[in-house]
């Protein structure tokens, strides 16, 4: 029986916290778990930048990226350790690079989701290039932006058809204040949304891997206060709704971690941002669900790395066709694609392997958020973000936040 080492690495930007609660997590678990006759052990490393030969080898089994979206040699330090070293690694790069917010939604679209009325417009103005004068003076057509409002009905959204951060989202009651709003737009290339209005819920569904955690979100709250605390707020067939939704995106861009922003109305959950690879984890933002956050992270990587998950290099669109092809109730559908997603995601298995190999991990998680270390890494992020004068106040109201939920853990374990 020999001892194997798994060696996960962290690609890591302005992250502080939840890396350093990661690392403190691997040293209390310690693992040493069985897997095919050997014993696997665990090496956690943080990945550098530097020259790379793209033929060099790769000493990681699984990585965990904060960057591919917008760090271009760490995104391409990926794609070769895939492609020439069968790296492991969540997000698929391709996929995050090339589906934007609007692929996102026409694909959903097409499988069925209740996604507003959505048009794209060309931009008002554009970069200076040679071919543009004769590609626009023949074949770009005059139009009315407020044309597009009068069809799909105000108010509307005026965003950027790759979205991120809420740049440049404009609500537009009306002509006016659109032609305003596009006016406003440049160079960037925006939908224009129909509102959904009069919705009760707005949930923030983050999943990592097969895990999910359902979130109130108040996007009229300041930063730190956008994810609420609190929980109860729809039943837990709302939240197996939003568990497939949000399982059936991430399976078909190779998300795996990724957040669904959904909106309820009457019955209706109308998904309208979902296009979020690498979401927000800092406690900042997180407080009360970041030891879930820091828990989903531990698990997730723990699983890949264990197991070897085969990373898939190529995105398999096929079956959620066939299955929108059919003629089905849109839930019988997300029914399927749920089950596609749960088996690329091996849902089934990865419980299993939690349960057997992991069922100490909440009790060691609960038991972490009462050290200095924890506060350390907490009071690390705050630093980062906040003026000096207000760093012990912020670090004390996420503190408390965290405490709050180690006192919601129905039965504290350990
Ligand atoms: N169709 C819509 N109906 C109602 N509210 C919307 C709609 N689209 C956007 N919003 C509001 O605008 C915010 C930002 O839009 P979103 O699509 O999430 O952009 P971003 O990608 O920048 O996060 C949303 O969180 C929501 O509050
Ligand atoms: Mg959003």
């Amino acid at each position: 029986m020999a001892e194997i080492t798994r060696h996960i690495g962290l690609s890591l930007g302005a992250d502080i916290c939840w890396p350093a609660c990661f690392e403190h997590m691997m040293r209390r678990l310690d693992l040493r778990i069985p897997h095919e006759g050997d014993t696997v052990r665990f090496e956690v490393s943080r990945v550098y930048i530097e020259p790379f030969d793209l033929r060099q080898g790769c000493k990681y089994d699984v990585v965990i990226d904060r960057l591919t979206h917008w760090y271009h040699t760490s995104r391409e330090w990926i794609k070769k350790a895939i492609v020439m070293n069968d790296l492991y690694v969540f997000n698929n790069p391709w996929s995050v690079q090339a589906n934007e917010k609007h692929t996102s939604y026409v694909a959903m679209m097409h499988l069925g989701m209740p996604i507003p009325a959505t048009w794209m417009v060309p931009p008002k103005s554009y970069e200076p290039t040679p071919d543009l004068k004769p590609t626009l003076s023949q074949y770009a057509k005059l139009f009315d932006v407020t044309r597009v409002g009068d069809i799909i009905g105000w108010p509307a959204f005026m965003k950027p058809y790759d979205g991120g951060g809420w740049r440049a989202v404009t609500r537009v009651a009306n002509a006016e204040a659109a032609r305003a709003a596009y006016d406003e737009s440049g160079k960037a290339v925006m939908h224009v949304q129909s509102s959904v209005e009069g919705f009760d819920l707005f949930v923030r569904c983050i999943g990592f891997g097969p895990q999910t955690r359902c979130v109130l979100y108040d996007p009229s709250a300041p930063l730190h206060d956008r994810y609420t605390t609190k929980t109860a707020f729809m039943s837990a067939a709302d939240a197996e709704h939003l568990r497939k939704v949000t399982l059936t995106i991430n399976a078909f861009f190779g998300w795996e971690f990724n957040s669904c922003e959904a909106l309820r109305k009457g019955s209706t959950w109308h998904p309208i941002d979902f296009a979020n690879p690498c979401p927000d984890s800092q406690v900042t933002s997180l407080h009360y669900h970041f030891p879930w956050l820091v828990g989903a992270y531990l698990r997730w990587a723990i699983y890949t790395a264990a197991t070897k998950k085969r990373m898939r290099k190529t995105l398999d669109w096929e079956p959620f066709y066939e299955i929108a092809k059919r003629d089905l109730p849109y839930e019988d559908k997300l029914d399927l694609y749920a089950k596609v997603a749960d088996e690329r995601f091996e849902t089934a298995r990865f419980e299993e392997f939690c349960h057997r190999h992991l069922g100490h991990l909440d009790a060691e998680l609960y038991a972490f958020f009462t050290t200095e270390e924890a506060k350390t890494a907490v009071r690390a992020k705050v630093a980062a973000l906040f003026p000096a004068h207000e760093v012990e106040r912020f670090t004390e109201l996420f503190w408390s936040r965290i405490q709050e939920w180690r006192a919601d853990q129905k039965a504290p374990p350990g």
